[in-house]
């Protein structure tokens, strides 16, 4: 009996404890797939920094070698940025391969042409361990979107941010002294830029964009605000109405309108996002039928994401007709002056917005703000 052949690309923190996983679940997976799942090969980019680690296949930086491997049937790719990964999976798809990948960048960029191409050549393309790491809101919004219309999905995309808010507000520290306790505990990279700026949160509100209604807004058309300006005084002027700030991604359709924006925001207690801390990600997400749901758990991490993966690879034996959306809607224009913020329950806070002052910050000037239904 043959193997299911698997290439992974890239063998760093996700890539590695994939190829772990297949190999400490391998009777899961015999199981579902009634024969051995095989790594048959590992591309990266230097191969000499993985030679311990690999040894029991083929690893190797060269790309033509890689694609030379016999009967890949599947290639998961977890390494970083749009190229050359776009190139690479554009090219196992032409040759009949199913991807799993990880990338947000990329699949945020090119996404659409990857289904487009994958569809054509009949192949399957899964992402779920690109939105929310382990937390599965690709596959529960693919489910949902048979019926119900998704209204709403505010989510907490990025855990490094979540962490630095969360240990803002806890210590009483500044944002620098909170992103450096959030860099000693492995939870931002050196160069927190992706994570702070709101770039990571805002990739993977695209790809939930892509997902719901088979298109992006313009991407400079989207506000995208980080976390670098929230002032330890904001969180503490928001604690004492008993409100906290969190950097919250947002898809909102009403009536065919669809405004998407990443930004902090105040939530009260009442929120469900509000008790979300630390470096949790959680989706919430309304159906016109189901009403609201709430998604929580790890967002990044080597296990939750290969969790992600093996998952999308265990489901590649199920045959899944993908639906097309149909819907009319236009996406809105930015709003980068919007005088107002969020509260529970969908509450509208309206702001005497001060000159030059980023919204957010009305944090520190509630009691100057008039609420409105
Ligand atoms: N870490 C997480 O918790 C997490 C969660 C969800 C999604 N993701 C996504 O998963 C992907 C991988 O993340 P990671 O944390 O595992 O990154 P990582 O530790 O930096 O590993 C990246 C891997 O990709 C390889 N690579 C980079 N450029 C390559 C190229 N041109 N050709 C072949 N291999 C190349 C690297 O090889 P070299 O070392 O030889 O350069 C390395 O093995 C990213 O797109 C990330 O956004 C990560």
């Amino acid at each position: 009996m043959t193997a299911v052949k698997v290439g992974l690309i890239g063998y760093g923190t996700v890539g590695s404890a994939v190829g772990r996983t297949i190999r400490s679940h391998q009777e899961n997976l015999q199981t579902v797939f009634g024969k051995e799942v095989q790594v048959a090969g590992v591309l990266v980019r230097d191969k000499q920094k993985y030679e311990q680690q690999v040894k029991d296949t083929l690893l190797t930086d060269n790309v033509e070698e890689f694609f030379a491997i016999t009967d890949l049937d599947i290639i998961i790719e977890a390494s970083v940025g749009i190229e050359p990964a776009y190139s690479y999976l554009k090219k196992a798809i032409s040759s009949g391969c199913h991807i799993i990948t990880a990338n947000k960048e990329m699949i945020a960029s090119k996404g659409a042409d990857l289904k487009e191409l994958a569809k054509e050549k009949g192949v399957r393309l899964e992402y779920e361990a690109a939105v929310a790491g382990g937390v599965p809101v690709i596959g529960t919004l693919k489910q949902l979107l048979h019926i119900n219309h998704v209204v709403k999905v505010e989510a907490i995309l990025n855990g490094t941010s979540n962490f630095i808010l969360s240990e803002m507000s806890d210590k009483n520290i500044p944002f620098e002294e909170a992103l450096q306790l959030a860099q000693e505990a492995g939870f931002a990279e050196a160069d927190p830029a992706n994570d702070v700026d709101g770039w990571d949160a805002f990739y993977k509100l695209m790809v939930l964009s892509d997902l719901l209604f088979e298109a992006q807004p313009d991407w400079e058309k989207v506000t995208r605000k980080g976390i670098r300006s929230v002032s330890f005084q904001d969180i503490h002027k928001a604690a004492e109405q008993g409100w906290k700030i969190k950097h919250v991604a947002t898809l909102e359709n009403t009536g065919g309108e669809v405004t998407v924006y990443v930004e902090p925001v105040v939530l009260s207690a009442a929120h469900p996002l509000y008790s979300v801390d630390g470096v949790d990600n959680a989706v919430c997400i309304e159906g016109n039928l189901v009403g609201k749901l709430k998604l929580q758990g790890p967002g990044a991490g080597a296990l939750p994401t290969a969790s992600a993966i093996v998952e999308d690879l265990a489901n590649l034996v199920h045959q899944r007709k993908e639906l097309s959306v149909k819907r009319q809607f236009q996406f809105t224009e930015k709003r980068e002056a919007a005088p107002y913020m969020h509260l529970p329950s969908g509450q509208v806070v309206v702001q005497e917005k001060p000159a030059g002052e980023n919204y957010y910050r009305v944090a520190g000037k509630t009691e100057r703000l008039v609420a409105e239904a």
